[in-house]
């Protein structure tokens, strides 16, 4: 995870670096740091903790230089202490450098320039590629001046061969004012083309504020910065022909506005989230989905005999709603599996199988990776991503944009739900190449449109779902229990409590309850529990039944209208009625919003919680 930015320039490279740092914060908040070229010396500032604590460290040094890196760290080798912050210096301070991405051989190279006499300071991996840059720099020559050649990148080619493992870097040299070298290999980087300014960051989010014209890296390129050039060339020094590309990146959605924390900002976002996500995606009659994306003829899609889903986390939890919905309406088979899981487990797989992987950021390292298995075993794969221009985004052979702008909460919400109507739409798309009537079809589409209007509906339920957060933020253990589609919003809603509040929670299908985790129910671990109308009501009612004869209390989400026995719901919240489609939808609402209550009743850091980054490239 982490993030990194760069800044070449006129400007003082400081306070840019800090507003690039805060725009990727959600990407690890451990600690943060940068190196601004000073003259002939590389300053260094860095401490634990956030951006703001960085920025206050940083002020009354009154650095001036216009060269610098910065970055966020999320922790991954070497604890949480100023020493293992980036950016690191090579050992003759030389080298300035930030990392996001894992140097899997740095114990040999660290012990490999021990033996030369470098020396280390922290307990990172990243300190041995600075000082193997430093290593290199040494031993190469200066080029001749009619070579066009840079030393200082040479250098960083020349380490970077030695290196195995995920890197964006960016690089300082003292001796070299006014440059940056950076790198990729799977982490992903980004340059800013400006006004006689280059800027570098792990994400567009850093940069857009002062350019929109961007370029992509691909892995294994290095870029070599000025500020009035820029050049990218490959490991093997071949030239890049640069592809700039121009975003239009809305700034605004990245601004907290009236509220207090991003999630709550984008729980209620999300009518509007789900409008933008559904735009286009249907055909003019109605009666079927659109999408212009997904590189596969309707002949083609027809040949597919089986989708296989990969996501993680939050993402992964929408993929099993989206194999729910396409075996009940598409009678298609699928599967779901956890990218982390897929890439290594080596699973017999049909030829006429179709894969999508899911993913919010497009750039987690286990669904990049599960994506890059699949591909490389000849399959397609399809992305269904909200980051334009992510790794995953670039590597897949076609797919689908969320379209839902920033989600800048560690805890997915929006870019949850649009991934549920995304799923829905495709469920759509590939019944009505089946069995699903025209008429059937239409009632289906109507059923999605309306689905903005019943989350405002449950929206408006806030204020009596905060209440029973209060009530309910001192407990210590939570049941989340649903059944078919709406088992994994109860996985969801346990994933959202233990990740923002740190309460232990547990999503269980409701029937699997008296296999074992009856035995949890006590007064002391209330049950949320998902019992909507349809035809197995009355068997969700008998469980429900089951806890409250073992003394547990009950939060009930159950749809307007049901009649529940005496006694049953300890607490009740109403969804609207709707289509099956819809459901998982509408349902996730009341649990997103409890555990967003809760965890501000516990005054946790709801955007930033602990231990954890919204966007992870680490394996
Ligand atoms: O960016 P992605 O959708 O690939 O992220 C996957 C998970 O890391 C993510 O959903 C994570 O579980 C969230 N923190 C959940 O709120």
């Amino acid at each position: 995870m982490c993030g990194i930015v760069g800044y070449v320039g006129r400007q003082k490279a400081a306070p840019i670096l800090i507003e690039g740092l805060k725009r990727l914060e959600y990407r690890g908040y451990d600690s943060a740091g940068l190196a601004v070229l000073q003259g002939p010396r590389i300053e260094v500032v860095k401490k634990t903790g956030r951006v703001d604590v960085l920025a206050k460290a940083a002020a009354p040094r009154r650095l001036a230089g216009a060269t610098g890196i910065g970055h966020t760290r999320w922790a991954t080798h070497g604890g949480v202490t100023e020493a293992n912050a980036h950016p690191h210096l090579s050992s003759d301070g030389s080298f300035a450098l930030v990392h996001n991405g894992v140097i899997e051989n740095h114990a040999a190279i660290r012990r490999f320039l021990a033996a030369k006499g470098y020396t280390f300071a922290s307990e990172t991996d990243t300190e041995a590629l600075v000082n193997l840059i430093a290593y290199h720099h040494a031993k190469e020559p200066e080029p001749a001046p009619d070579t066009g050649k840079s030393r200082f990148l040479e250098s960083v080619r020349r380490a970077l061969m030695h290196v195995e493992g995920a890197y964006g870097i960016a690089v300082l040299c003292a001796a070299c004012p006014g440059e940056i070298v950076a790198a990729r290999k799977a982490s992903p980087l980004v340059l800013g083309v400006g006004d006689r300014e280059h800027l570098l960051a792990s994400d567009v989010a850093a940069l857009a504020s002062r350019t929109q014209n961007v370029v992509y890296l691909k892995d294994g390129e290095l870029l070599h910065l000025t500020p009035g050039r820029f050049a990218i060339i490959t490991q093997d020094e071949e030239d890049v022909p640069p592809v700039v590309d121009r975003i239009t990146w809305d700034t605004a959605g990245a601004e907290l506005g009236d509220h207090r924390h991003f999630m709550e900002k984008e729980i209620f976002e999300q009518p509007a989230a789900l409008e933008n996500a559904m735009r286009g995606r249907f055909s003019e009659d109605g009666s079927t989905a659109n999408f212009g994306g997904l590189n596969l003829t309707p002949a083609e899609l027809r040949q597919v005999g089986r989708l296989v889903l990969l996501g993680c986390g939050t993402a992964w939890h929408a993929c099993l709603v989206a194999e729910h919905l396409v075996e009940r309406f598409a009678r298609l088979p699928v599967e779901v599996d956890y990218a982390s899981e897929f890439r290594y487990r080596n699973t017999p797989l049909d030829r006429d199988t179709l894969f999508f992987v899911m993913s919010q950021s497009g750039e987690t390292i286990d669904t990049l990776g599960a994506l890059r298995e699949a591909r490389r075993k000849g399959f397609k794969v399809l992305a269904i991503n909200n980051t334009v221009g992510s790794s995953i985004a670039r590597e897949a052979d076609g797919g689908i944009y969320q379209h839902v702008g920033p989600e800048i909460g560690v805890a997915s919400t929006k870019a949850f739900t649009s991934q549920l109507l995304l799923g829905a739409i495709i469920a759509l798309y590939i019944a009505r190449m089946r069995d699903m009537s025209y008429n059937d079809g239409l009632e289906y589409v109507k059923a999605l449109k309306a689905a903005p209007g019943l989350v405002r509906r449950v929206l408006a339920q806030a204020p009596r779902i905060r209440e029973i957060a209060r009530r309910h933020a001192h407990y210590k253990d939570m049941l989340f229990l649903g059944r078919l589609s709406l088992f994994p919003i109860a996985l969801e809603g346990a994933l959202k409590l233990k990740e923002i509040s740190y309460i232990h929670a547990e999503g269980y299908p409701a029937a699997e309850m008296k296999h074992g985790p009856i035995a949890l129910v006590s007064p002391e671990c209330p049950a949320v529990f998902f019992a909507p109308k349809g035809e197995i009501f009355n068997k969700l009612v008998s469980s429900i039944q089951e806890i409250k004869a073992r003394r547990g209390r009950t939060i009930v989400i159950t749809t307007e209208g049901c009649e529940l026995p005496p006694g049953v719901a300890d607490e009740l919240i109403h969804l609207p009625d709707c289509h099956e489609a819809v459901l998982p939808i509408v349902a996730t609402i009341p649990v997103q919003l409890l555990s967003y209550y809760i965890a501000v009743e516990l005054g946790c850091d709801v955007d930033k919680p602990r231990n954890l980054a919204k966007s992870v490239t680490v394996e």
